[in-house]
């Protein structure tokens, strides 16, 4: 029996996860798994109205969860980074989800803002550390307010967790076994404490899989390879700032906001799946939202529960929605409503 916690969060969340869970119930009917869920309310309403967040009590009762399934954080009316920091960012450090796992899958030239990009072209896995580097909250401020203000923020590499990083991101390149390439995507030219750290324990690692290619590409020349030629690409390993930056640009060159999906995961723990996109204030409650990165997101998290048949079916089924139903996946112009196009999601699995 799957346990799921469901976050359905702020803005449009709720809607996405309720599509989410519907393609859920209808693969568990299919591939005859069990599951239940339990809700949990964090979001930035409540917060408003008894200015909690996730404590501790909540990390462990989440700890007895077989996985997280999150809609979306953000409310305009909190100021940002409050839920942020108290929601997202608490569950991916209490629960020690060290890697962020973010999928770039384009899966029709048309939802493709590159010009002559095909589906063969733009297909790789960002493997982002998840735990440490510049979201660690390190810092000071030296004379605050005062015009001789100095505000230092650090980004901290801990071995241990850079290591663990980087050998996920070598077991998962071979699993995945498509064209067994790493990169390691950094800036060991200027950032020469943290990026020192980072490709030494690479290429250490690197010689205990001699059947992987190793690579690597600066981010900034990483950014511009995404949209020169992404095809070069098979997984990227990186840490925790450049791997949310350049999955934002990766999310774009995949469809959008709208098709993106990631996983935060523990391997040795309880992992938490996600829609990439934010939780869209201005689509909120107008049913016109694209629910297909919620979908995908439940598909990589059952993927992570063992149901790897599901989990395929799922992204089947988002692919031929996707290409043959929509006229295009972003918010409101889809040609359907959130709530049709998890039904068509459905009707797939269900046939
Ligand atoms: C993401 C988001 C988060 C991050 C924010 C909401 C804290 O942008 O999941 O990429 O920076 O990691
Ligand atoms: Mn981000």
């Amino acid at each position: 029996m799957h346990k799921i916690a469901v976050i359905p969060g702020d803005g449009t969340g709720p809607e996405v996860v309720r599509e989410g869970l519907k393609v859920l119930e209808a693969a568990s009917k299919k591939f005859k798994f069990q599951y239940e869920t339990k809700e949990f309310d964090f979001s930035g309403k409540r917060y408003l109205e008894t200015g909690k967040m996730v404590d501790d009590k909540d990390v462990e009762e989440l700890k007895k969860y077989s996985a997280i399934y999150l809609g979306a954080v953000g409310d305009p009316d909190v100021k940002p980074g409050i839920i942020e920091t108290g929601v997202l960012l608490k569950l991916r450090f209490a629960l020690d989800q060290y890697i962020n796992l973010r999928p770039v899958k384009l899966y029709s030239p048309d939802f493709c803002p590159l010009k002559d990009k095909n589906p063969e072209d733009i297909d790789f896995v960002v493997v982002r550390e998840n735990s440490e580097g510049l979201y660690k909250g390190m810092g000071e401020f030296k004379d605050k307010g005062t015009k001789e203000e100095v505000a230092i923020q650090i980004s901290y590499n801990t071995r241990k967790g850079v290591e663990r990083c980087i050998r996920y991101a070598f077991e998962y390149t071979r699993k995945r076994n498509k064209r067994k390439k790493l990169t390691l995507c950094g800036k060991t030219n200027v950032l020469t404490y943290a990026w020192n750290l980072w490709e030494r324990v690479f290429y250490e690692v690197a010689k205990e899989y001699p059947d992987i290619t190793v690579d690597y590409a600066h981010v900034d020349a990483t950014t511009m390879w995404f949209v020169k030629n992404p095809e070069w690409f098979d997984v990227i390993v990186t840490d925790n700032i450049f791997g949310d930056i350049i999955t934002d640009l990766g999310a774009m060159i995949q469809g959008g906001m709208g098709i993106a999906a990631g996983g935060n995961i523990n391997p040795e723990g309880v992992s938490m799946f996600e829609p990439i996109g934010g939780s869209a204030p201005k689509y909120t409650g107008k049913n016109i939202i694209n629910p297909l990165a919620a979908i995908c997101a439940a598909g990589m998290m059952l993927d992570n529960l063992g149901q790897a048949e599901a989990a395929q079916a799922i992204e089947n089924s988002v692919i031929k929605v996707a290409t043959q139903k929509l006229k295009t996946l972003a918010a409101g112009k889809m040609g359907y409503s959130t709530g049709e196009v998890g039904d068509l999601v459905v009707e797939n699995i269900q046939k």
